[in-house]
């Protein structure tokens, strides 16, 4: 078991959700919240790499949530589009749909799954496929929100195996999420105005979802620090 307070490395952290996503039957499927600008793609990413180069190409894959925002076009016609990013400018009924075929569908099938595409900012269908492998890192803001409108975010948690939750400090994401804005094309002005309108309400927001995780991580150095 992890003990709290204690350092842990990505190859600790990768060995332990291999050794219990084996000898399931079906695919484990692991959760990483936590709010926007906090690490979790790249996380999810170092944490896929680490698992499969202990136990193989092909262990790991990540399922990423932002592959199911709303299309640009659709937001449009919603007047959504200056709230993108926010818990409803994502298809939930479409991820809890995915998120149930990566459960059913036995090892070895193909699952599709949609990715995001920072530079085009648009979702792209069949982003990246699944077959042979057991584990699914799926990562994203809201997994862990407790009936959050009428949109059904709530129903996510059945579907993880386990929830971790990748925690930073605020003024960390605030400076992440601005740069992230600027090199996605924004003018300064605009990254501004989008984080403080924006971003951080729903900073706030993912915050409330944290002690619903198995296990709450920090980046420390190269090493996670479980709180
Ligand atoms: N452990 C880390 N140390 C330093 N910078 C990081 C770390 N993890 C992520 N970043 C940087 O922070 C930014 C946001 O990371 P990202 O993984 O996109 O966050 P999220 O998916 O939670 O929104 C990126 O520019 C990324 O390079
Ligand atoms: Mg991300």
């Amino acid at each position: 078991m992890i003990s709290e307070n204690a350092a842990w490395s990505l190859g600790a952290l990768a060995e332990r959700v291999w050794a219990r996503a084996q000898g399931r039957g079906r695919r484990f499927v692991l959760g990483i919240a936590g709010p926007p600008g906090a690490g979790k793609s790249t996380f999810a990413a170092a944490l896929r790499d680490a698992v499969n180069a202990r136990a193989g190409a092909g262990a790991a894959e990540v399922a990423p949530m932002d592959g199911f925002h709303v299309t640009n076009a659709e937001l449009r016609v919603s007047g959504a589009l200056p709230r993108k990013g926010e818990p409803d400018t994502f298809d939930v009924a479409a991820y809890l749909d995915r998120l149930r075929a990566v459960r059913e569908t036995p090892v070895g099938q193909r699952v599709s799954w949609p990715t995001y595409d920072r530079a085009l900012h648009e979702p792209v269908p069949d982003g990246v496929t699944f077959d042979r492998q057991p584990l699914i890192i799926t990562e994203g803001n809201y997994l862990l929100l407790d009936d959050y409108g009428g949109a059904g975010w709530s129903a996510v948690r059945e579907y993880l195996d386990e929830a971790w939750y990748l925690d930073a400090p605020v003024e960390q994401l605030r400076e992440r999420l601005l740069e992230r804005h600027i090199r996605g094309g924004k003018s300064e002005a605009f990254a501004r105005d989008k984080v403080a309108r924006s971003d951080l309400m729903n900073v706030e927001l993912v915050a409330k979802t944290r002690e619903r995780a198995d296990l709450v991580l920090r980046a420390a150095g190269r090493d996670y620090l479980v709180e």
